[in-house]
């Protein structure tokens, strides 16, 4: 190969490069908001903190990650749960967002995936077209942590105690329309102890 052919492939190899560092910048920059930081959490491992009073209904931060479809979906899910049985702890970063597509948030520059659930939580996630924003669900103070409901099905409801220490806390991460099936389950399992 000549010089001329070298040096030419060598540009197009930096260019290609030049091109994919400033998508990670961007992609960076999407998964970060001025009006939160991530911080260790009392609820759990690190959370999503305000860095200044929030007004109700306000777009927070975007959550990222990759799109999958539902058949990678199922068995990152399959993953999760065989972690879950080995060390009693898995976090889950895949949202639904239609009928073919889910996100799965577990990429680092994501720092919404960070954000804990609470039986009383003070963000919503909405989906947008093909993007999952977080929005303030109420007034939100500086430094209050950021949660939303995780709304996780009551099946296997043990494998995932709840410790947002709010005054309503059902003991676990389920969504708020089973609370009263969760309820009767956990009077039926207490009656039978
Ligand atoms: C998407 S991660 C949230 C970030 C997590 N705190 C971390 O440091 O990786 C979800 C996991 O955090 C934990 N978590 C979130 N909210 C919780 C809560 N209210 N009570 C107990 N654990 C919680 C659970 O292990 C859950 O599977
Ligand atoms: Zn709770």
């Amino acid at each position: 190969m000549s010089k001329g052919k070298k040096q030419t492939k060598r540009y197009d190899h930096l260019t290609e490069m030049a091109r994919l560092t400033r998508l990670m910048k961007e992609m960076y920059e999407r998964g970060q908001s001025e009006v939160c930081e991530v911080r260790n959490s009392e609820i759990h491992g690190r959370g999503v903190y305000a860095t200044q009073d929030i007004e109700n209904e306000t777009q927070i931060i975007e959550y990222i990650g990759e799109y999958i479809d539902k058949d990678e979906s199922e068995k990152r899910a399959w993953d999760q749960a065989a972690v879950a049985e080995e060390t009693g702890d898995a976090a889950v970063y895949i949202f639904t967002l239609d009928k073919k597509w889910d996100i799965d948030g577990n990429v680092p520059w994501n720092d919404a995936r960070l954000i804990n659930h609470s039986c009383d939580p003070n963000c919503e996630a909405w989906i947008e077209e093909d993007q999952i924003f977080i929005y303030a669900l109420r007034d939100i103070k500086k430094g209050e942590e950021l949660t939303f409901d995780y709304g996780f099905d009551i099946e296997c409801y043990e494998d995932h105690p709840c410790r947002c220490g709010s005054e309503n806390c059902v003991g676990y991460i389920v969504s708020r329309e089973q609370w009263p099936e969760l309820k009767k389950r956990l009077a039926e399992k207490k009656a039978s102890a």
